[in-house]
């Protein structure tokens, strides 16, 4: 059985990551949503706010996905897991260089883990958390771009600090 990681910071989850959780599940029979609770970003939500938002969407849509946390070395936790693979997801020429960057360093600190890059849906080609913040912050609509509960936690937090 292949158990796949998908690491990230999901501040906040979108549909771009729904996608390629979808993707992953038609691939392998165990995929992990880790979100890392040391992100060198300041996040505006909370690891255990994105971990309610993806699990919200986890019991819906993906039942067979375990949703964790994780700090430390991405290629530890995996080894921790007992994970194969690493899935990262790419949009544009934009995220190779860092993506290819960090694979690499990945597979020397790990040769026996390997990173598996998909592309998400077109569509969601230049969907990013950071712009969905931004947008949120700035009153525009961030409707098909991020599922309902995270459109309204978004509202909420950020009424909250207006
Ligand atoms: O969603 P993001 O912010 O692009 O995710 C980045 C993430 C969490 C995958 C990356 O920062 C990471 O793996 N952090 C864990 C620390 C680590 O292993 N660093 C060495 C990478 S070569």
């Amino acid at each position: 059985m292949t158990k796949i990681i998908y690491p990230g910071s999901f501040d906040p989850l979108t549909f771009g990551h729904i996608d390629i959780i979808e993707r992953s599940l038609r691939l392998f029979e165990n995929v992990v949503v880790a979100i890392i609770t040391n992100p060198s970003k300041q996040p505006l939500f909370t690891v255990e706010e994105r971990r309610d938002m993806l699990e919200e969407i986890a019991r819906k849509r993906f039942p067979k996905v375990e949703v964790d946390v994780f700090h430390g070395l991405l290629v530890d936790y995996a080894k921790r897991k007992h994970a194969q693979a690493i899935v990262r997801g790419i949009r544009a020429v934009a995220d190779y260089e860092y993506e290819f960057q960090m694979a690499l360093m990945n597979r020397r600190l790990a040769p026996q883990i390997e990173t598996v890059f998909m592309m998400p849906a077109e569509h969601y080609s230049y969907l990013s958390s950071r712009l969905v913040k931004e947008i949120a912050e700035l009153g525009g609509s961030v409707r098909g771009l991020v599922p309902d509960n995270v459109e309204k936690r978004l509202r909420k937090r950020l009424r909250a600090s207006s």
